[in-house]
């Protein structure tokens, strides 16, 4: 059954427009990431989720019933921010319980949702600290434990883990994905972060330009972005896009010609691709290898040579001044300003429309 509906949210800041009759469904027990650029409209639209911000129109429904008209307190979410905004003269346990004391909880209940929170958490030794005592992620951890102890369908984090360093991140990323095992509850949680969305959501929303422009499990919009943007943002280094005209052709699939007349038979549908227009093929890294010259589907002059251990990333040029990224093995010999081949995996490339329609791969039977 689905939890949360937002259905057509619309709203603009004087006269711009950030989200635009934005939709979406999302399951009971769901981790879903909106991710995009900086003023994508996330926050905003967790904003609005949260009733800390009101759409100019369109319905928030959690469980069937309209939220929209209620106040943040009586929406059965909680919040967690980038800046952690614990009290700093109250201790851990005076901040997990102030919102409960404010909603009247009893003071039993309070002590036992916040030993439970606490457990979870694994902050029992920590509860009579104040923050300036604590290390930015213990205290990450205090301002989620805040919002566990409201017992809330959805929990709404908005860049939980930015504010701490690269360590601490991945490990914080780490127990956040445990924590989800153990709360029986939604979480939706923003973040400009790829690598973040894509190893804690269960889906992703991809956000930009007003609009959602994909929404789906994190392999299938690395694998099946549904746009050029998509295509670009998601994935490091950045998925290639070089000029591609269709080739003539009899056969199920389209083969296009480079804008340096190289040739690459592809695994994507003639038939579902305009007649005639521009096209871009897309190459991940990993399907562009080097190959001796003369070899491979095309040649190219090396720009830039980014050695990261288990491989090798080799920035080149081809004859007609597009860049392509093409990915050697972590040993690579390859050296900036050599002349190599390139062996496209074609069965591996995408297209993409005037409109930047994506265009896969058929499934392999
Ligand atoms: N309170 C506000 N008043 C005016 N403009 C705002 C306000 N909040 C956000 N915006 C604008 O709305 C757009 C979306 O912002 P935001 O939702 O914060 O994006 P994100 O979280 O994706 O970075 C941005 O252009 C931002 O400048
Ligand atoms: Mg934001």
């Amino acid at each position: 059954m689905l939890s949360l509906e937002l259905d057509r949210i619309r709203k603009a800041y004087g006269d711009t427009l950030v989200l635009d009759d934005v939709s979406l469904g999302m399951d009971a027990r769901e981790f879903i990431a909106f991710l995009g650029p900086s003023g994508s409209g996330k926050s905003t639209l967790l904003r609005i989720i949260a009733g800390l911000e009101t759409a100019d129109s369109g319905e928030v429904r959690l469980d069937g019933q309209r939220i929209d008209h209620l106040h943040p307190g009586d929406r059965n979410v909680a919040m967690v921010f980038q800046h952690y905004a614990l009290y700093p003269h109250m201790t851990v346990r005076e901040n997990m319980a102030f919102g409960l004391r404010n909603a009247r909880v009893p003071k039993g209940e309070i002590d036992e949702r916040i030993a439970q929170a606490a457990k979870v958490l694994e902050i029992e030794d920590q509860l009579d600290k104040k923050p300036g005592q604590m290390s930015g992620g213990q205290r990450q951890r205090v301002a989620i434990g805040r919002a566990i102890v409201k017992q809330p369908r959805l929990f709404l984090l908005d860049e939980p883990l930015s504010n701490l360093d690269a360590a601490l991140r991945t490990r914080t990323r780490v127990e956040l994905a445990q924590l989800r095992q153990r709360v029986d509850a939604g979480v939706i949680m923003v973040t400009h972060d790829q690598a973040e969305a894509m190893t804690l959501a269960d889906r992703i929303v991809i956000m930009n330009d007003r609009r959602i422009q994909q929404i789906g499990a994190p392999m299938e919009i690395y694998t099946r972005p549904a746009n050029a943007f998509v295509a670009g943002f998601v994935g490091s280094p950045a998925m290639t896009l070089v000029k591609a005209a269709l080739e003539p052709g009899e056969g199920p699939f389209a083969r296009v010609r480079l804008g340096d007349g190289a040739q690459v038979e592809t695994r994507v549908s003639r038939a579902g691709l305009p007649v005639d227009g521009p096209l871009r093929l897309g190459l991940r890294p990993e399907s562009v290898r080097p190959a001796a010259a003369g070899t491979g589907t095309t040649e190219a002059e090396v720009l830039l040579v980014e050695r990261l251990g288990d491989r090798t990333l080799v920035y080149a040029r081809l004859a007609n001044g597009e860049e392509v990224t093409a990915q050697d093995e972590g040993n690579s010999r390859i050296r900036m300003g050599d002349r190599i081949g390139l062996a496209v995996d074609g069965k591996a490339a995408h297209l993409f429309d005037a409109d930047g329609t994506g265009h896969h791969a058929e499934a392999a039977a």
